[in-house]
């Protein structure tokens, strides 16, 4: 091509990066590679391979991890973690700091690794993955020097597994690493089969770091490596990848007492306002949906235009589709580059043929002949439940329909089973600043979209997984308590005597579902003896159906969480006040319940009521400091429902506990009571004389089980706890798996409730989501 012949055409010639060095690196480990264990490359075992997606071609043979070399890893990560986690946290801090700048000094070789085990533009791996994990470590070392000032009072977990996705091979790493060993925690990962090979290049690169053995650990393998990781004895499993997959390891967890964070798919909207700066909404949705060919969990897969422009904005968007270079992703010149593996390409390109509804546009841009590529593609014209309106495509191809109204546009953005992230654009802030709290989205982008920032927490809700990953929210998930766990004893109701003292009245409670006293649907009810025998009441037996009831009246009280923290403090005042009106009765029903006297846990009630009267309108969010020009806010919102398995111990204090956090954050609530109930049905009395919305607080009776089975397998519960005595953990964590709810439970162990560790922070962050909203500031 003569110049002026590139003057006339203005098109890219190649600009290749060279593969030398990343494939030097390769053939320095005769392209075989063992696992990591214990600060040593293992002898290469049965192996798989790993291609370049680009061309097909082999890149390297990597080995099946199997249950056995989990075992070793494991153990290997279990006799480095006293001394890591005993390290002085500066130690620590150092060691993380030195992975950052080991990250940047190798990050040319490290990128181009990257694209070729994945097929992602080197553009992204060099600009984006590599710098965002040398700045994850270099955050993380600033936690782990400020972990043991700020929270003196936590200690690490022990042992994590990772199990992580092949879209973000090394950043997925980072996301795991940085803070299991910020926090004094050793790791066993495991990197996803299609894309290995930088988790071993950054394993070689620890030992340049001086990593104590032991520390990190990497097996390779596929999906049954990862189940015998989840099933392995490790503390936490910290996963990235499908939803399917999420749900398999909640199941699997659920009982062994290992914390779980999950990080999983989405269909996330991407909305433009009729007032957005199209072009600018336009370079954004490239970033969106292109980005990584589409294979990101957070994708801006689903554009939602206002109808007025949507002609325009699709004319627009097609003119610049049109402009996408697909093609060697070693090319710096590229937009797009290859899908990861062949299966993958076979998944996205069955998924739209088999749905051929609406409009379909490809970009015409050329496809190289080998390797895996899908051209950048439009449909629009779907209808809601169009599969491809719902389902995780993660491809280059994006879905699109229209709204007319803001109140439509949030409904359709909601109007997914997931939760991960959402994008607006309009030039109006109050419409972006009113629109942002509405969005089911663990993180929110205002005029930009895929920011990411180590000091940012990114997660989602509902199916796209529970806890977050970046600032202290995503530290919190590695850490617990450092009191050691104490058993706790199970209660059981006072059986019925020879001869109860019974009083002429017949006294039995109902339940209080939408603020109004409701008679059991089984029609039945039992008897409440105190300890010596007295027959108190009866309480009704709660069922399935009295469960379904007091969620739907606890949905229609969801208005609750718009009111604003004031009110929601004077309303727990209000009970308080109430409450300590009736304080002798209160005191006496205890008495008559436990056998001991009930002065002190009433006292304690009141005061338990005073603190998140007080918390009410304190819990407040952070602004991060990320670094862009503006601002990263961490918004503390409302779980939704939650459903609570009362303590059995302390009848009234015990649901005060509950309760209070969970509407002080604007939750609505399913109470189950323990075994002496009459405490919590009394209780409904204050409730109703203290301006307690109807349907905020529900109160169920009956067999705790039965009840926590209903409520941890029902859909529309947003998270479920349980302090109850009975063995419920493992039940109610493996039923939660349906929707993926968030779970809080004892695992057997007890919790002073009169203490300290009867209320405060804790209860306020398992009563809310941390919603991340970006918003840049500038013209
Ligand atoms: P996947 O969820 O199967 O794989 C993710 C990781 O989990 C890999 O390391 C894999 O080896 C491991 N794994 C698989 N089965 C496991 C099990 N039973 N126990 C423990 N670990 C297990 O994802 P896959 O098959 O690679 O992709 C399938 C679909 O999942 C994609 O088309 C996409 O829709 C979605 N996906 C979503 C991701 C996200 O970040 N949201 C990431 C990767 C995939």
């Amino acid at each position: 091509m003569t110049i002026k012949e590139i003057f006339d055409s203005m098109a890219y010639g190649p600009a290749p990066e060279s593969a030398a060095e990343a494939l030097a690196w390769i053939a320095k480990h005769q392209g075989r590679f063992g696992h990591f264990i214990d600060g040593q490359f293992t002898a290469p075992g049965e192996t798989f391979t790993t291609h370049n997606p680009a061309t097909g071609k082999p890149l390297a043979e990597v080995t099946q991890g199997t249950s056995e070399d989990v075992a070793r890893a494991v153990a290997a990560a279990r006799r480095a973690q006293p001394k890591w986690a005993a390290l002085p946290a500066f130690k620590r801090a150092q060691y993380l700091y030195a992975l950052a700048r080991l990250t940047q000094k190798h990050s040319r070789l490290l990128a181009t690794l990257e694209t070729l085990d994945n097929g992602k533009p080197i553009r992204e791996s060099r600009d984006i993955d590599i710098p965002l994990v040398a700045r994850h470590f270099s955050y993380h070392a600033g936690l782990a020097q400020l972990l043991p000032s700020e929270h003196p009072d936590l200690q690490p977990l022990g042992v994590c597994g990772a199990v992580i996705p092949w879209n973000f091979p090394l950043l997925m790493l980072a996301w795991k690493v940085a803070p299991a060993l910020a926090a004094g925690n050793t790791i066993v990962l495991k990197p996803a089969e299609y894309t290995p090979l930088t988790a071993l290049l950054f394993a070689e690169i620890s030992r340049e770091a001086g990593l104590p053995k032991g520390v990190l650990n990497i097996v390779t393998g596929d999906g049954t490596t990862g189940a015998a990781l989840v099933d392995a004895p490790v503390d936490k499993i910290a996963f990235t990848g499908s939803t399917s997959v999420g749900k398999r390891i909640r199941e699997a967890t659920a009982g062994t007492g290992k914390a779980l964070t999950l990080e999983l798919g989405g269909k996330s909207p991407y909305i433009v306002f009729d007032d957005a700066d199209l072009d600018s909404a336009i370079e954004g949705l490239v970033d969106a949906i292109w980005f990584n060919q589409g294979q990101v969990c957070c994708a801006g897969s689903r554009l939602l235009v206002q109808e007025g422009v949507a002609p325009r904005f699709y004319d627009k968007l097609k003119r610049r589709m049109d402009g996408l270079r697909v093609g060697d992703p070693l090319d710096k010149a590229i937009d797009i580059g290859a899908i990861v593996d062949p299966i993958q390409l076979k998944t996205i390109t069955d998924l739209v043929a088999a749905n051929p509804e609406g409009q379909h546009y490809r970009a015409p841009c050329p496809l190289p002949a080998a390797g895996s590529f899908y051209p950048p593609t439009l449909i629009t014209g779907l209808g809601t439940a169009s599969p491809l309106m719902q389902e995780e495509i993660f491809g280059p191809v994006l879905v699109a329909m229209t709204f007319r109204t803001p109140e439509e546009a949030v409904a359709l953005a909601n109007n997914t089973r997931y939760g991960l992230a959402a994008t607006v654009w309009t030039e109006n802030i109050n419409l972006a600043l009113d629109v942002a709290p509405k969005l089911k989205a663990g993180v929110v982008w205002i005029n930009a979209t895929n920011l990411f920032d180590a000091a940012a927490g990114f997660g989602g809700v509902r199916e796209s997984g529970f806890g977050r990953e970046g600032g202290w929210e995503g530290l919190m998930a590695y850490l617990k308590p450092a009191a050691k766990p104490v058993a706790l004893k199970p209660a059981q109701p006072v059986p019925a005597p020879q001869e109860p003292q019974v009083d002429t009245l017949d006294r039995t409670a109902k339940m209080y579902i939408g603020g109004k006293q409701a008679r059991p649907d089984s029609g039945y009810s039992q008897p409440v003896y105190g300890p010596k025998g007295k027959l108190l009441g009866h309480v009704g037996i709660g069922n399935r159906k009295d469960i379904r009831n007091a969620v739907e009246a606890a949905h229609v009280a969801k208005g609750w969480a718009k009111t604003t923290a004031y009110n929601r403090a004077q309303v727990l005042y209000f009970i308080a006040e109430n409450l300590s009106a009736r304080a002798t009765e209160f005191a006496h029903r205890l008495q008559d319940l436990t056998g001991k006297p009930g002065q002190a846990e009433v006292d304690a009630s009141i005061q338990r009521l005073f603190t998140y009267a007080a918390w009410a309108d304190k819990y407040d969010g952070h602004a991060k400091s990320v670094p862009i020009r503006g601002i990263a806010l961490a918004m503390n919102e409302p779980v939704g429902v939650i459903g609570a398995l009362l303590p059995d111990e302390c009848p009234l204090l015990g649901l005060v506990s509950v309760m209070a956090p969970a509407i002080a954050m604007g939750n609505t609530t399913v109470l189950v009571p323990g075994v002496a109930p009459l405490s919590a049905t009394d209780f409904y009395q204050i409730l109703d004389t203290s301006d307690v919305p109807a349907g905020v607080v529900n109160i169920v009776t009956g067999p705790a089980p039965d009840l926590a089975k209903s409520l941890a397998g029902h859909m529309d519960v947003d998270a479920v706890w349980s302090f109850s005595s009975h063995p419920l953990s493992a039940l109610i964590e493996r039923e939660a798996a349906g929707n993926l709810k968030r779970t809080w439970v004892n695992h057997g162990k007890a919790r002073t409730w009169m203490g300290p560790e009867g209320e405060g922070r804790t209860f306020l962050s398992q009563a809310t989501e941390v919603k991340t909203i970006w918003v840049p500031y500038g013209e």
